[in-house]
């Protein structure tokens, strides 16, 4: 499956940012704060919408707050210039030799001040004076007004110059002081500056308020965009691109499994472990081999593949599934316990891991009621017990239920024959072949009210006539 990376929803927010992005080609400069709780899509929205808009009609850059502080003051700042210095060597030996005129000119004298921060200027301009140091007020001052310069040079009514500062919301107290000083500043045309943050979360209180202050002194206001979850409608679009892909795994597991809704869980689950289908954070997407799911090796049937996976079970849990199996499809942890050499907190961890494996589910916290999951898992736990151990199981579990029908008759007389006569090789005193027939006799009897005469047959008559 691949969730493909394209915008969903937010059309009207992409035509909101869009306008800003036109109207800075009259001398404006434009301010655009879009925000949202995180992992909304602030980044991506911007990303994609100016990714397409910008190239033609602008030149982009953008910088990262961090959320440590670990960078220095201004780093945001830095890393846009890295950038747009970073596009012009991209550019011809000619645009370059233009580029550097206009640099130095702009920066009269003082362009070692930002070699000394993105040193690839050095690259464009090559090597520039050393800078006389300042008072640190001073230097503050020559440092934003040296900036200005540089931004200043990218923006043209034709291209404006778009810059993106991406978490604003951890912005230092130095870069947020210096980006309402680039939009106050009447000689900054041109210009948008959007800026993603998270509500609630400034480090620097009222940095925005600030701004707005600032940008209103020169006439300008801040717009804001806020991104809300995406409708039920944009998900069912994603969703259904995501599944697009889907088909061929489809056709395989459809084959595999015969349609069997059952088996098919299995499947998966065991496709999952086998990290043959596995989500892929880096791309976004879930990946699976197909070639090599087609050549996994599954059992022809349901029964079988079940079967054969139990017995890979860890020993304590196929031989307490096997034992449940045989008091049937649900059973009580307290009626398990007699046939396990388990204490009971160590058989309800069992329990649980079963039921996470999805072998077993919970009938009731209360009295630790257990149901598996499927009979046909059950016939598979049935069957791993050997011959012998089945009519010994059986013996045991008849007995101790022979002996609560005696004691508190909550019990059915079917059940208690059903499981004796399958053990009618442990009886070879005569008084006790007795008393199990009589046991049958009463169940028969119950069988002839009933007039469930097929059971009657089945249980009670058909395996004595092998003894
Ligand atoms: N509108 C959208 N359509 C499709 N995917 C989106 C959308 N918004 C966000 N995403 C996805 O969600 C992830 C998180 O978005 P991101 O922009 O990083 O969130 P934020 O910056 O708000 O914390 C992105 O990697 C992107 O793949
Ligand atoms: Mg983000």
């Amino acid at each position: 499956m691949i969730i493909p990376s394209c915008l969903y929803g937010r059309s009207s927010e992409q035509a909101f940012l869009l306008d800003a992005l036109k109207r800075t080609t009259e001398e404006t400069v434009e301010f655009v704060g879009v925000s949202g709780g995180g992992g909304i899509g602030k980044t991506f929205f911007v990303m994609e919408t100016l990714r397409n808009a910008v190239p033609k009609e602008g030149v982009f850059a953008k910088g990262k707050f961090d959320s440590q502080s670990a960078s220095p003051p201004y780093s945001v700042w830095i890393q846009a210039i890295d950038e747009l210095v970073g596009q012009l060597l991209m550019e011809s030996m000619l645009q370059n030799e233009v580029w550097k005129l206009r640099i130095l000119d702009a920066l009269e004298g003082y362009a070692q001040i930002l070699i000394e921060r993105v040193p690839k200027l050095e690259l464009l301009i090559g090597p520039q004076p050393a800078i006389q140091p300042l008072p640190p007020l001073e230097a503050q001052s020559r440092f934003h007004l040296i900036l200005n310069r540089f931004f200043q040079l990218f923006a043209f009514r034709e291209r404006p110059l778009v810059l993106f500062l991406d978490d604003l919301q951890w912005a230092d107290e130095a870069s947020l002081q210096y980006l309402a000083y680039l939009l106050e500043d009447w000689k900054t045309k041109h210009l948008l500056v959007v800026a993603a943050y998270r509500e609630e979360k400034f480090r620097v209180p009222n940095a925005l308020s600030h701004i707005e202050i600032r940008l209103a002194k020169r006439g300008a206001t801040m717009s804001r965009i806020h991104l809300n979850p995406l409708q039920s409608a944009d998900l069912k679009h994603m969703l259904s691109d995501a599944m697009r892909d889907i088909d061929g795994l489809v056709s395989v597991l459809l084959q595999k499994t015969d349609g069997n809704p059952l088996f098919l869980k299995q499947i998966l689950q065991d496709l999952f472990e086998a990290k043959l289908i596995e989500f892929d954070e880096y791309s976004g997407r879930w990946l699976w081999n197909l070639l090599h799911i087609t050549e996994t090796n599954v059992a022809d049937n349901v029964a079988a593949y079940i079967s054969v996976k139990i017995k890979h079970l860890p020993s304590s849990t196929a031989l307490a599934l096997s034992r449940a199996a045989f008091l049937g499809s649900s059973f009580a942890l307290e009626s398990l316990l007699p046939f396990v050499e388990h204490s009971a907190d160590e058989l309800s961890g069992i329990l649980d891991y079963a039921v996470r494996e999805g072998y077993l589910q919970v009938l009731s916290e209360v009295d630790s009621q257990y149901k598996f999951q499927h009979d046909r898992i059950q016939q598979a736990a049935y069957e791993l017990l050997e011959d012998y151990d089945c009519s010994d199981l059986h013996m045991r579990i008849g007995m101790s239920l022979a002996q609560r029908l005696r004691m508190v008759g909550d019990v059915n007389e079917f059940e208690v024959v059903n499981h004796l006569n399958r053990a009618l090789n442990h009886f070879e005193r005569p008084e006790q072949k007795l008393e199990l027939a009589d046991l049958n006799l009463l169940a028969g009897l119950k069988a002839k009210q009933s007039t469930a005469y097929e059971t009657l047959w089945d249980i009670c008559v058909k395996p004595w006539s092998y003894w």
